[in-house]
């Protein structure tokens, strides 16, 4: 064991997706080192305990790994579960925690591109199985700002392609299959025969895993398990630049998948995860379900899964998110509530047994199975929803639109803008929020104006300064807030829906139904004066 010297490193602040940065960056010396050592300090593993770990397969997660395992031996861990070759989706970890471990560490920049050009990342999970709370991110940063040495054995590389034991000194490492036990897991959720059935009939299948973590899931799950036929999964060998593409299943990033969904002779669903396999697109033959609707419709049609047929004791939305799922709690007659933006908001509420369906409109839904979204969860429950209602993907969702409205749905991101323009906006449009309430705006009147605030019904806990909403009275909503995520100057979100509901509202196209509201948020926010910027860089 050797103890080595750091330089402490100040910009290890991880954010609610742990600490991300270029790859570059974690290549300077000790860097990795540095952070993992603060996470040790402030995790202190009792002895005995295990710890999982695992990564998306990006450039550096091999490497990671060992450091992390040799690191782990010098600070007392007995026993640690690694995937084989270093693999596990975010979910997958999150399921193997759950079975007993104290943490895990996942190795993962999400849906950013990877390589040695692209970013890595890391963060630690907690023994629920969900991100570590802030309280324990803030302390890991402090530790990292202020640490001199830290603590690494010195091991022989570890294998990590053989499934299996190896002990080395005091540290038994269990090298797992990556996919197994997250199999059984869905296997235990859904109904597999029906799915089965429904392929076997000729129901066609494309699962885009975007040369990033969730092939071997995909294909373990659709092609094995399930029947799917050979080539049914495509980008399924995860690589560690995932192939040079940017493995966010969304219109923009999975197009190639889009133009196949919506091209001659399509398939009956499309899918796609992003490169850490929480995220998820669903598409029906020239279909695109948005990530609200979908919430939407999985809590409508739970109960059609062996795993939610005893019902929904509630469900949770971020604020921006759509408020379709509203309708279906209402119709259910259990709670819904509103959340900031993150996963880690929905995680009290599902330790507590108040929800059990939760989502995001940035392509993120789940459940109490884990603590984390979860992407191949969320194509199975469609699969095990269109076996069970032996109808098209479009077919469900227009006759939960016919039963419950229809929530059009948008939203603009503008992003790298200068910060003071940014931050410029937003005070300016929160100090006419006031201003706001009972004005006609868009044909509609202002019944609301806030700086939404969440008071967390489990702990007592508020978070203020989540985004300003205008709420109308005929169920609209037009939202501003900046994203927590971006790396270079501030990214704006404008979020806009409506609500309808009646027979208008089948045939009508998103942008020219919201087109009146969006005109009006612009005006209200002096967008374009404001940021210089004429057009949104992405549309959803
Ligand atoms: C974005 C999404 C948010 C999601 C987060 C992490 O955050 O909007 O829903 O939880 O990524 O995947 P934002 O950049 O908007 O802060
Ligand atoms: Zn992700």
């Amino acid at each position: 064991m050797a103890s080595i010297q750091t330089t402490p490193f100040a910009d290890q602040q991880p954010g609610t997706s742990g600490l991300r940065k270029r790859s570059t960056v974690f290549q300077q010396p000790h860097y990795l080192e540095n952070f993992v050592q603060a996470l040790f300090d402030v995790a202190s593993l009792e002895r005995d305990t295990t710890l999982v770990i695992g990564g998306d397969g990006r450039y550096l997660n091999r490497e990671a790994v060992q450091t992390i395992l040799r690191m782990a031996a010098a600070n007392g861990v007995t026993r640690v579960v690694v995937g084989q070759h270093g693999w596990l989706s975010t979910p997958a970890a999150s399921h193997l925690i759950r079975q007993g471990a104290a943490g895990g560490i996942i190795l993962s920049a999400s849906h950013n591109p990877g390589g040695p050009n692209g970013d890595f990342g890391i963060k630690y999970n907690i023994g629920n199985g969900g991100p570590a709370p802030e309280s324990f991110t803030n302390a890991v940063a402090g530790r990292a700002a202020t640490l001199t040495q830290y603590r690494i054995a010195d091991l022989p590389i570890v294998s990590l392609d053989t499934i299996g034991v190896q002990t080395i000194d005091a540290l038994h490492i269990h090298v797992v299959d990556p996919v197994a036990a997250y199999a059984e897991l869905m296997e235990s959720l859904f109904d597999f025969a029906a799915i089965r059935a429904l392929i076997a009939s000729g129901f066609r299948i494309r699962f885009d895993a975007m040369h990033a973590i969730t092939g071997p899931y995909a294909i373990e799950i659709l092609e094995r398990r399930l029947g799917a036929v050979h080539g049914t999964v495509i980008n399924g060998e995860p690589l560690t630049d995932f192939g040079g593409g940017h493995p966010d299943p969304n219109l923009t990033y999975a197009h190639a998948l889009v133009e196949e969904l919506f091209g001659d002779d399509a398939p009956d669903f499309g899918a796609a995860s992003d490169g850490d396999g929480d995220r998820n697109m669903i598409l029906g033959q020239r279909f695109f379900v948005t990530p609200s609707d979908s919430l939407a419709v999985i809590a409508a049609n739970a109960k059609c899964a062996p795993g939610y047929a005893r019902g929904l004791t509630g469900v949770a939305r971020s604020m921006p998110t759509s408020r379709a799922v509203d309708h279906v709690a209402r119709a259910l007659n259990i709670e819904c509530f509103e959340t900031p933006t993150g996963w880690k908001f929905f995680g009290n509420l599902l330790d507590a047994g108040r929800i059990t369906l939760c989502g995001e409109e940035s392509f993120g839904t789940g459940s109490d199975h884990v603590r984390e979204k979860d992407g191949l969860w969320a194509v199975l429950f469609w699969l095990n929803i269109i076996a069970a209602r032996k109808q098209s993907v479009e077919q469900i969702v227009n006759e939960h639109w016919t039963k419950f409205g229809r929530n059009y749905y948008t939203r603009y991101d503008y992003e790298e803008i200068p910060t003071d323009a940014a931050n410029g906006l937003m005070t300016h449009l929160r100090d006419r929020l006031p201003s706001l309430v009972q004005t006609p705006i868009a044909n509609r009147i202002v019944t609301h104006a806030d700086d939404f605030s969440y008071h967390d019904p489990i702990d007592g806990t508020t978070s203020e300064h989540q985004g300003l909403r205008v709420l109308l009275n005929d169920g609209s909503r037009i939202i501003f807030r900046l994203s927590g995520t971006g790396t270079a100057g501030a990214t704006l979100r404008l979020y806009v829906e409506s609500y309808e509901i009646g027979p208008s509202h089948l045939a009508r196209d998103v942008q020219t139904a919201l087109k009146p509201l969006v005109d009006a948020a612009l005006e209200l926010s002096e967008l374009v004066a404001r940021t210089g910027r004429t057009a949104p860089t992405v549309i959803t």
